[in-house]
């Protein structure tokens, strides 16, 4: 099977503060050595039109919306990106690399915002076509080490921030759920560790998953 034709979906997933995008970016450099078409994008944003929706959430009082306008918002940018990024990628044969993707609406907005996981579930299935992730990384770690790590990075996208301890604490649970109840696709991996260490992880993961140093080997 020769995968370089087919594009794979991956997407990086977990709390606040736990290191998704240096992660990201360092799995991207690792398989662009590899000569892989490899297309780094995020959620929500990742088109123009997206990134208008994300200004939305992740800015301004943390009441500001009701928790389902706020998922029909993350659904809306998500489609934008679907269809204008994703798809087209991926039949292209290029592998996607997502910060956050639906994962991350069932934990912050179903389990953590108390939006019914049935609306989720009847949302998700219009707006993504039933396109999944091949592979989930959720990046685990205490929340206050996330919180605080966040807090030092000094960016204005606050609003998720702010959201209070037992928020991010069902956010952590709410994560590990999707994992133990997705096997197949989901891989927890300790976030508590230095950032060479958990991208060693990742990249023999993705390697093994995918035969990775068959097809360098084969060109
Ligand atoms: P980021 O800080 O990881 O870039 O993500 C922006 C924020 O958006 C983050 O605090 C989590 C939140 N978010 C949701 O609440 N629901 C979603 O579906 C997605 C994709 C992100």
């Amino acid at each position: 099977m020769n995968l370089m034709t087919k594009g794979v979906f991956i997407t990086f997933e977990g709390g606040e503060g736990t290191g998704k995008s240096t992660q990201l970016r360092l799995l991207e450099k690792y398989l662009k050595s590899l000569n892989i078409p490899v297309v780094a994008t995020r959620e929500p944003g990742g088109t123009s039109a997206a990134e208008l929706i994300r200004e939305l959430l992740v800015n301004g009082k943390t009441d500001r919306w009701s928790p389902l306008t706020e998922t029909l918002l993350h659904y809306a940018s998500r489609y934008e990106h679907i269809t204008n990024l994703i798809q087209p990628a991926i039949r292209s044969g290029q592998w996607i690399l997502c910060d956050r993707y639906t994962d991350s609406t069932f934990a912050y907005q179903g389990f953590s915002q108390g939006v019914d996981l049935k609306i989720i579930n009847q949302l998700n299935k219009i707006v993504t076509s039933q396109l999944n992730p091949n592979l989930t990384i959720i990046l685990d770690l205490p929340i206050e080490i996330g919180l605080k790590r966040a807090e030092n990075r000094g960016v204005d996208e606050t609003r998720y921030e702010k959201m209070g301890i037992p928020f991010h604490q069902t956010l952590r649970e709410a994560f590990l759920k999707i994992a133990s109840d997705n096997p197949q696709r989901c891989v927890v991996i300790n976030a508590d560790e230095k950032e060479e260490v958990i991208s060693n992880r990742i990249i023999n993961l993705v390697n093994e998953r995918y035969k990775l140093s068959y097809l360098d080997n084969e060109g």
